[in-house]
Order: C-alpha cells, then structure tokens, then sequence
C-alpha cells in the first residue's frame, strides 16, 4: 500500500518507519520542517528505544520518505492522521486545531491516487463525533475520499513493538454498508502481516472507535488512582499497598498490570483524555456518567501534593533554602517526554518554595534544561544527590532502581529518601541507614 502518515511525532514518525518495515510505501508529512530533517536523516527526534532502528532500516529499504509538502501526498491511497490533540489552553476538552488543519491541507491533493479511491484514516486521539464531522468536511469538498477510524493503543516506552504487534486492531467504519467494506478492505491490507498473525480485529461505527480509545485510557487511569486511593487508606492504616496489589492482581478478573502505586500518572495522553472524555460527555448531556473520573483525576493529583507535603514533613517543615535531589524528570522511564510529568510537578513545587532542587533523568536532562530553567540538572544520580538533604526517586529508571544506598549515603548530607515508585527495597535502605519512606507502605 502506499500510505501517508500526517504528523511525525512518536505516532506518526514510528507508525511511519514501522509500516514501511512492513512493505507498504510511505510518506511521513509534517510541517515542521527540523523534524523532517532528523527524520530524513535518520535521526529520532524523541527518544524512543528501538525507533531509530527501524527508521534508518526504512529509509535504507528505499520505502520511506519524509515531506513537509502535503502535494506530495497526491500519489498516495491511504492517509493517516497522526497529529496531537492535546488539552485546549483555556478548558479541559481536547483542542483539535492540529486534526482540522491536517485534513484540509491534505483535501487539495485527494482523489489523485492511481492506485484506487483513497482511505483518510484517523489515528489520533479526539472527542467522539470527530469522524462525523471529518466525514462530512470530506463530502462537503467534494472528494470521494473514505474515512475510517483506527485508534493506536501504543505505550512510550514500547512504540514500535505496540505498533507492530499491537493486541487489538479497531476499525470504526462507515454507515454505509458498501463504504465500510471498501473502507475495511483497504484497512485489512494494511495490516496484513498483523491479521495474519491472529491479532484480534474489533469494528464498529465511528463513535464506538472513537470512544474505544478514550474508554481504555480512562479505565487504566482509573485502574491507577484505585491504587492509589487504596495507597491513601494505608498511609492512615499501616497497610501495604503493594502486598494488597499483588493479592488482588492475582484474581484474573482484576489481573497484576496497572497496579503499582506512586507519585500517580502523567504523560501526553492519559490525563488530557480523561478531561476530554468528561467535557466531551458534558457536551452531550451524558456528564454525569463521568463524573467518577473528576475523582480519579483529583487522586491523582492529591498524590503529586502528597509528596510535597511529605518532604516538608521530612525537612523538618521548610523548604528554604534545603537541597533536594530529584531522580527522573520524564513521566516514565524510557521516555524523554516530560509532558504532565509528576516528577517534574513535584521538582517544580519545591523549588517555588524555596528549595535548591538539582533534577537528573537519563534521557530527559535536556528538555529540563530548556523547559525548566530555574531547575538545575545533574548528569547523575550522585552529582544530584551530592551535599542534599533529601533524595527522592519519582521516575522508576533501571539506574535508578539499581542504586546503592549505601554508596549513594557517602554523598549526601542527610540520608532521607522518598521513593515515589515503590520501587526500592526499604529493609535494603533502611539497614543503610537511611530515612526511607515510599507510598503507602509502612
Ligand atoms: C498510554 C496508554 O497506556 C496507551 O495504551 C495509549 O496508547 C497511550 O497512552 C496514548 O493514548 O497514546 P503512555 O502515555 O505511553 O500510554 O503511558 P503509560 O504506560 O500508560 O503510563 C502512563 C502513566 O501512568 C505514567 O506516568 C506511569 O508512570 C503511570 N503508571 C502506570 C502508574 O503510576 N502506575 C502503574 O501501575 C502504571
């Protein structure tokens, strides 16, 4: 197939390079310029493990290209939209300004592909009744031009494995019963290696696909503020949180994943989709269903104060002028995102109180740098933790988890510690002399 992917970030860039891994022909398109450039290059414009692998292998193979011309995309049958949709700056729904923009650039050069009538295909994250309103842009243009709905389910982290191994393929379909075959056709061959393969294939219409996105990253959320809320309950109790994860991750019906209780979730998409679910839900009279997840956001919220609050207990009740180590900076390891990253929040809030916060993250210490000036940044977790008062441990990196307490104790000048991940061995640490406290574990 010959596909266009519009949007090169981790989406696109590694749907891009990963279905060109595949055999299809493809076009990555984006209108910032740098980027193309990188990509062209074969350089990851984002830190992803495995990416940059497949892409110079794609490009190498002769059937991956990158274009900032959308006229490019006229040769082109199937086009997938893989822009952000991030939280609108003055509300909580999701701003589909980079979705709208993307398509009608793309409308001009439609309807030119030799190959057979072209397939738009929605990847991007957006409110339910987005592809109604695509669809109808299409036919109030004049193109002939199908739609369908195809949600990614991939994790940071694991972008190019979710993507070409993904546990589910969704396809929201026209009503039309003629152009949903033809629409799902072309889909099946697109993913053929994957069907092939037994991966499970759900359709539906429009809104079902489009609320099955939003459905899975609100259910993990809440699986994550459960956890938490129950961390909450220990911290009150003398209960373990992680003992109770384990018990209750055995019953098959709850399952281990999405258990493990911290300093809660960040990241470009699960805390923007359950604001754009509610004010989505809102606009449609069905508020009151969601209402739950205003709860699971305000947990999730009340873990990240939780941590300020438990350093300032730690400190002896002020901030001023102590220093604090702070090991991560991205909202999860393997990742150089920082995008509602707890950690970040957390570093933030105790150097506005007056702390001297020196951050570290393996892969995220740049992005500190240019987005967080006031913050310092250290190359490790011993220069960070060099003289400070308090360490703590908010994104779970292996170096991290791997550390020694009692060499890291050389170095500071007082041994206290939060483990913000529960990630640590707290006998380990606390034989080691240190004041360690983790989050709802006694
Ligand atoms: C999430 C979903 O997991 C993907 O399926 C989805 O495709 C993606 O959003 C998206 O919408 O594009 P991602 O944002 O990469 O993926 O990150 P997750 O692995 O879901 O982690 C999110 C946050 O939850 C992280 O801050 C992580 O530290 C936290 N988390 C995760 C916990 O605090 N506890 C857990 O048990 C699991």
């Amino acid at each position: 197939m010959r596909i266009t992917t519009v949007g090169c970030g981790y989406l696109g860039a590694v749907y891009a390079a990963s279905m060109a891994s595949i055999g299809h022909e493809v076009l990555g398109l984006d209108v910032d310029q740098k980027k193309i450039d990188d990509l062209k290059k074969g350089i990851a414009p984002f830190h992803e493990p495995g990416f940059e692998k497949v892409l110079t292998e794609a490009l190498a193979s002769g059937r991956l290209r990158f274009s900032t011309d959308y006229a490019d995309a006229a040769d082109y049958q199937v086009h997938v939209i893989c822009v952000g949709t991030p939280q609108q700056i003055n509300g909580s729904g999701a701003d589909l300004t980079y979705v709208h923009a993307a398509v009608d650039a793309l409308i001009p050069h439609l309807d030119k592909c030799p190959d057979g009538r072209s397939l738009l295909v929605g990847r991007s994250t957006v409110p339910v009744g987005t592809a109604q309103i695509l669809a109808q842009k299409l036919k109030d243009a004049g193109t002939d031009t199908l739609l369908a709905w195809n949600p990614e389910f991939l994790r940071e982290g694991f972008a190019v494995k979710d993507t070409l191994y993904p546990d589910r393929i969704v396809y929201g379909l026209p009503d039309d019963g003629a152009e949903a075959a033809e629409a799902k056709a072309l889909l099946d061959e697109v993913y053929e290696p994957m069907l092939k393969a037994d991966t499970p294939l759900v359709t539906g219409n429009y809104p079902t696909a489009e609320l099955v996105k939003v459905s899975a990253n609100s259910f993990l959320a809440t699986k994550i503020s459960f956890i938490n809320a129950v961390a909450e309950v220990c911290e009150a109790t003398g209960g373990d949180v992680s003992v109770i994860a384990e018990a209750i991750g055995l019953d098959d019906r709850i399952g281990p994943k999405f258990l493990r209780a911290g300093v809660g979730f960040g990241g470009g998409c699960l805390p923007k989709d359950i604001r754009a679910f509610m004010a989505r839900a809102g606009e449609l009279g069905a508020g009151e269903a969601l209402s739950f997840l205003r709860e699971v956001d305000m947990v999730n919220n009340r873990r990240r104060d939780h941590v300020v609050n438990l350093s300032r207990e730690m400190l002896g009740g002020s901030f001023t002028g102590k220093k604090i180590a702070v090991l991560g900076a991205a909202f999860k390891p393997d990742s150089d995102d920082t995008r509602q990253s707890p950690a970040l929040y957390v570093a933030s809030k105790l150097s506005g109180r007056g702390a001297d916060v020196t951050v570290t993250d393996p892969a995220a210490n740049e992005r500190v740098k240019t987005e967080r000036p006031n913050l310092k940044v250290a190359k490790d977790a011993f220069e960070a933790a060099k003289d400070a008062e308090l360490v703590l441990l908010l994104t779970e990196w292996d170096e991290f988890k791997q550390l020694d307490p009692v060499a890291l104790k050389e170095v500071v000048a007082e041994a206290r510690f939060i483990d913000g991940r529960n990630v640590l061995n707290p006998a380990a640490w606390r034989e080691a002399g240190w004041d360690y406290r983790s989050m709802g574990r006694p």
